[in-house]
């Protein structure tokens, strides 16, 4: 523990880069805060059965195109999604929808009970509205541009979600991708 009073003797610099030991010493001072306050979830989450879990939804076209998808990872009980999107020519058809509710089913099965994503005001705040998402924050001017980002969670629940009986699993899904425009998994 460094005594109070000395901070005269200290010296401060202003980096544009740092060495890896001296980023490895800045990490492992967080490293050790953390373990003390949340030993349990930093045990749990080195373990391997834990690490993050790829969870992608991809729909292609009756000629094999990728057509659109969704992108995200699992973890303990959240899902997070980072990239979503359909093509311009295939959107307003329900597209969007399939693909988050498969990502959501699989995720309930994976064990979890809550969704994360975020958006800008010009993409889909009203799209993810519309599926249920709740504004969790938002950080204006984010792009530094006048856009504001929204923080949106869902409380995952298999009641709130369509039965998924032709829901296809990643097992059938080399099977089918090429002669249906249904979405199916690509897991981990
Ligand atoms: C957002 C996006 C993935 C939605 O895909 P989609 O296949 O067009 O969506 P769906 O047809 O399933 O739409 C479901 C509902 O949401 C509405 N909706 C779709 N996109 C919307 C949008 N951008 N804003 C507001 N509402 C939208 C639809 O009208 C439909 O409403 P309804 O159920 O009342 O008929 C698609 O518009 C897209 O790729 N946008 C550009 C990229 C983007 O913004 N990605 C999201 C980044 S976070």
């Amino acid at each position: 523990m460094i005594p109070k009073g000395i901070e005269k003797d200290m010296d401060y610099k202003l980096l544009t880069s740092l060495s890896e030991d001296t980023r490895e010493t800045i990490e492992s001072l967080l490293r050790g805060h953390n373990n003390s306050h949340n030993s349990g979830f930093f045990a749990a989450r080195d373990l391997e059965e834990n690490s993050p879990k790829p969870l992608n939804v991809v729909v292609y076209d009756k000629s094999g195109s990728v057509v659109g998808g969704l992108i995200a990872k699992t973890q303990f009980l959240w899902l997070k999604v980072s990239i979503m999107a359909v093509a311009e020519s295939a959107r307003q058809q329900g597209i969007g929808r399939r693909l988050l509710e498969m990502a959501e089913h699989e995720a309930i099965t994976r064990g979890c009970r809550h969704a994360f994503l975020d958006t800008l005001d010009y993409q889909a705040p009203d799209f993810y509205r519309k599926l249920g998402y709740q504004i969790a924050g938002k950080l204006a001017n984010w792009d530094s541009h006048g856009h504001t980002k929204y923080l949106f969670t869902k409380q995952l629940s298999i009641d709130s979600l369509p039965r998924p009986t032709d829901i296809e699993t990643s097992e059938k899904s080399s099977r089918c991708m090429k002669s249906s425009t249904r979405p199916t998994y690509l897991g981990s």
